[in-house]
């Protein structure tokens, strides 16, 4: 490889690495760490990929109710329950409660839902969850 263009693609890299504002940072963190806890709390109703399974549980993929950090916060937190239509399709099970999540691993999860599977590519705050009141 030419060297100027090495040295380039070098610095390129480097900054990369380096150059990352602290909010991008932060969002990276999230979205991670959401995965993590995506993959552990959710993933076996909602499916790894949020495909969701068959007629039990609905997908997380392309739904409307992602944009409503309220709605999904109280739901993570108090669990689901009643007939719901999601994609056109009804669902009626139940969707256990999470009392043992904090607000930072709910918040981590939203972001991290919404970057995979959402409209919006956005990072939820702490404080945004922490303000929501559930009935
Ligand atoms: C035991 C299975 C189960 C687990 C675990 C579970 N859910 Fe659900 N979830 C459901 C069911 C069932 C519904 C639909 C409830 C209904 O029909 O009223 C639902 C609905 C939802 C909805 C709204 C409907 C939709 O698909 O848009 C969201 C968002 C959601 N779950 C997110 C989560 C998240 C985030 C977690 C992990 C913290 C989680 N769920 C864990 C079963 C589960």
């Amino acid at each position: 490889m030419n060297y100027y263009l090495r040295n380039s693609l070098l610095f390129l890299g480097v900054c990369l690495a380096s150059c990352a504002s602290p909010e991008q940072v932060k969002y990276e963190q999230y979205v991670i760490s959401g995965g993590e806890l995506y993959q552990t709390h959710c993933s076996n109703c909602h499916s790894k990929e949020g495909e969701g399974l068959r007629n039990l549980y609905p997908p997380i993929r392309q739904i409307d109710f992602l944009k409503n950090v309220s709605l999904v916060t109280c739901s993570i937190k108090n669990g689901l329950s009643g007939p719901m239509e999601i994609n056109g399709k009804m669902y009626n099970q139940k969707m256990p409660a999470n009392k043992n999540l904090y607000n930072l691993d709910i918040a981590q999860i939203i972001t991290f839902m919404n970057d995979k599977w959402g409209q919006t590519k956005k990072l939820v705050d702490t404080e945004e969850v922490a303000k929501v009141v559930c009935e």
